[in-house]
């Protein structure tokens, strides 16, 4: 797909698609509890409906009619044994997530997933689950999918976590519901706390304290009606959009601003850039509002330590706006940017650079020195959705064409995406 700059501003509104994070969990609990859980403004991503499938494999009735899902659950016990290899495709949230449900079911199942999956690491969540007492091991033996597991009785643990990460935590709170005793999964910073939001709205008993969640074992979960807010981490596409296009204004409806999840707003205002929030509203302890962003000039910011799990899906768009901020903009302790779909230091880095920016890789992060003219170039995103988007926002300030050969991969998290950019234009 091929890109040019924009002559004008970006003017409009979109509601963007619901929260991928909000919208796996919502089918995920909905199918271990008892009776329906109705999800509207549910993501139809291919990562959730892998995750869709994995359910009904597993003997979940789930009808989906546009962004509205149904899901019959079957309690906490009620999963069959599939009968084939549960698919998790692109989806590191469908794969770890799985794991620990998968771990405290009485059968033994194998889970897999996409080329990139398969070279993600899962020795994080093997190793706290075999803590637990689970049977679980890589087929390989090389800690990626494809996972064996299941079969044994888990025992509660208090697992201290290596990394921030809410795929670790809510794997091993979602095997806490089946171990005998308490489960506590500590990490070195808070990441998005959406399972345990959503776990206590289906009934379970989940404590927060600090960086420390806990869960009590075998609760009654009940089908609940959720609506899942619109994903900060696509709206944040159009946000840096309408701060980077000169004489823009877009507002986005009803987007989750959940505390854990807004980091990329205080950078933005870290950077200068005018984004007001409108409507504040509340979807079962899920924060969310009208975002309304203004062209602005910005200038370079440290990002850095426990705000890199609230901002973490949002770093390449971010280094975006760092490349056109005047002075440099510094990201430390982002390391787990090169575990996603694709090593995204090294992508975000070689791709600004063919555009003409100042970049430079570090250990654990990103330099970038901002204010040179961006020109266009044809975009190696390895079927990385978010690196796809990020890019295609680059070249709406990038001088001449910007080719982006495999442009439809954001079919992952945004099937819409170009035609909700063209809206604006
Ligand atoms: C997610 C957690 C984050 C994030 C991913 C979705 C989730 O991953 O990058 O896109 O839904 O729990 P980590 O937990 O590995 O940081």
């Amino acid at each position: 797909m091929k890109f040019t700059s924009c002559p004008r501003g970006l003017q409009g509104k979109l509601q963007v698609p619901g929260d991928k994070s909000i919208s796996h969990r919502a089918v995920m609990f909905g199918a271990l509890a008892e009776g329906t859980t109705e999800i509207s403004h549910f993501l139809t991503g291919a990562d959730c409906l892998s995750t869709i499938d994995c359910f009904r494999k597993m003997g979940i009735e789930i009808e989906r009619k546009e962004d509205v899902v149904l899901v019959r659950g079957r309690g906490l016990h009620g999963l069959q044994a599939p009968s084939s290899v549960l698919d998790c495709g692109n989806s590191g949230t469908t794969t770890r997530l799985i794991s620990g449900i998968l771990a405290g079911q009485n059968f033994i199942s194998e889970l897999t997933g996409d080329a990139s999956i398969q070279k993600r690491p899962m020795g994080r969540v093997i190793r706290p689950l075999r803590q637990m007492g689970a049977f679980i091991e890589s087929v390989r033996g090389n800690d990626c999918a494809p996972l064996r597991m299941g079969g044994q009785a888990l025992h509660g643990t208090h697992y201290i976590s290596p990394v921030a990460s809410a795929q670790v935590k809510s794997c091993v709170l979602l095997a806490g519901l089946y171990a005998e005793g308490q489960t506590s999964v500590t990490e070195p910073a808070l990441s998005r706390n959406h399972t345990e939001l959503m776990l206590r709205q289906f009934g379970a008993e989940v404590i927060s304290e600090g960086t420390t969640a806990s869960i009590l074992p075998e609760p009654h979960l009940i089908g609940q009606k959720i609506s899942v807010p619109g994903d900060i981490s696509s709206a944040a596409y159009f946000l840096a959009a309408g701060l980077l296009v000169p004489h823009s204004e877009i507002l986005l409806q009803n987007t989750c601003i959940n505390p854990t999840r807004d980091g990329m707003l205080r950078v933005i205002a870290a950077m200068g850039g005018r984004v007001k929030l409108e409507n504040r509203t509340d979807h079962d302890g899920e924060p969310a509002a009208d975002l309304l962003v203004q062209s602005s000039s910005l200038h370079g910011t440290v990002i850095e330590g426990d705000l890199i799990p609230t901002l973490i899906d949002e770093l390449p768009i971010i280094a975006i706006l760092a490349a056109a901020a005047e002075g440099t903009t510094i990201i430390r302790n982002a390391e787990e940017l090169k575990v996603k779909e694709s090593n995204r230091l090294q992508l975000i880095v070689s791709n600004l650079k063919e555009m003409g920016a100042d970049a430079e890789e570090t250990a654990d992060g990103m330099i970038i020195r901002g204010g040179r003219p961006l020109h266009g170039a044809v975009i190696d995103c390895h079927m990385d959705h978010r690196i796809a988007m990020s890019f295609a926002i680059a070249s709406l300030i990038a001088e001449g064409i910007t080719e982006i050969p495999q442009a439809d991969c954001v079919g992952i998290s945004y099937p819409d995406f170009y035609a909700d950019l063209q809206s604006l234009l």
